[in-house]
């Protein structure tokens, strides 16, 4: 059952330089995505779900750097290759679309041309062969009439039609991983709906592994096979999609999924989901000893505030760090 593995993490630590102490904001974590596997990464916010995408596309800056673990990519581990090596992975064999397009694209640059520039610096094409090349981009993630809209800045673009060109960008060079952090968050709901359902497309037709990054597990089960669910630097459970619904092993998976709006209700009209777990995630320099999420969990014990959880494997890949799974 399972594939070739494209994408391996293995006991990750990324730690956040604090004057002349370091503290882990990022510990033991290990994931793999086989070629075109669709895998999520959820958590509420400031779990260290984008700095470990950073991480893995050599992007990670100062306070931050990896301290520990390996990131093998088809076989080579990552940290080993040149800066030039790791520059010429970036955009050609792993790409990554952002929450804001605006902050990614160029305000000054027509996004035909934004999109060319993919297929002249990766795959050595002339500017004309690219520019006819950014026009069949554009129409692949359906943008109308793309002959013209090659021509427009991206201020003259909506939100969803700005998040489209970014993906035209991502796909170009057809990567093998599609990174994708919390890519609809700044759109409107049924935008989102579109976008996702497109990006997903896209990549099953190509084959394109995705990493899909978000706070919303709804969202994320709906569309990966399998979800890592983070809680302060750590991966807690890691379960199929249709697991986690079904029976979520850790207290915190739980409260995602009971935080998670019935179909139909008032609050499944886009409102934040995640208010329900009492409490906040900690801050990196407060992480509290044991299990981190003990402060917040019902079910603590003497020993969940005295020592980490170890990984209890259950059945189909699956595993929980819990002293108390269900
Ligand atoms: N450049 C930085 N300097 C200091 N701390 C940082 C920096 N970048 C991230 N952090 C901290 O690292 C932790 C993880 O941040 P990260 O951005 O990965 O969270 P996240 O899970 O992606 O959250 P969100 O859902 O809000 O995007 C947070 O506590 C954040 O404050
Ligand atoms: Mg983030």
């Amino acid at each position: 059952m399972t594939g070739s593995p494209l994408i391996e993490v293995e006991d990750l630590r990324i730690d956040l330089n604090h004057g002349s102490s370091r503290v882990a904001a990022v510990e033991g974590v290990s994931f793999r995505i086989d070629r075109g596997e669709t895998f999520g990464l959820v958590g509420e916010s400031g779990c260290g779900k984008s700095i470990t995408a950073l991480a893995l596309i050599g992007l990670l800056r100062p306070p931050l750097s990896i301290s520990g673990g390996t990131i093998r990519f088809d076989g080579r581990e990552i940290q080993s290759l040149s800066a030039a090596r790791q520059r010429a992975l970036r955009g050609n064999r792993i790409a990554m679309i952002f929450q804001e397009p605006m902050t990614a694209l160029n305000p000054v640059s027509p996004v035909g041309r934004q999109i060319a520039e993919m297929f002249v610096l990766h795959k050595g094409k002339s500017w004309r062969e690219a520019d006819q090349l950014a026009v069949e981009a554009l129409a692949s993630v359906r943008v109308p009439a793309p002959e013209r809209r090659v021509k427009d800045y991206p201020h003259q673009l909506s939100g969803g039609m700005r998040q489209r060109v970014m993906i035209a960008i991502a796909l170009a060079c057809g990567p093998d991983l599609l990174i994708a952090d919390e890519p609809t968050t700044a759109l409107d709901v049924t935008v989102q709906a579109e976008i996702i359902e497109l990006m997903r497309n896209l990549c099953a037709e190509r084959g394109t592994a995705v990493l899909m990054i978000s706070h919303d597990l709804g969202l994320v089960a709906n569309v990966c096979r399998r979800v890592a669910v983070m809680y302060a630097g750590r991966i807690v459970e890691e379960r199929g999609s249709a697991d986690i619904f079904r029976a979520p092993s850790h207290p915190y998976t739980q409260g995602l999924v009971n935080s998670l709006p019935r179909l139909g209700s008032r609050a499944a009209l886009g409102r934040t989901r995640l208010t329900e777990i009492a409490g906040v995630v900690p801050a990196i320099t407060d992480f509290p000893a044991g299990c981190r999420f003990n402060p917040r969990c019902a079910h603590a014990t003497e020993i969940c505030r005295t020592a980490a959880p170890e990984t209890t494997w259950l059945g189909a890949g699956g595993l929980v760090r819990c002293h108390h799974h269900a």
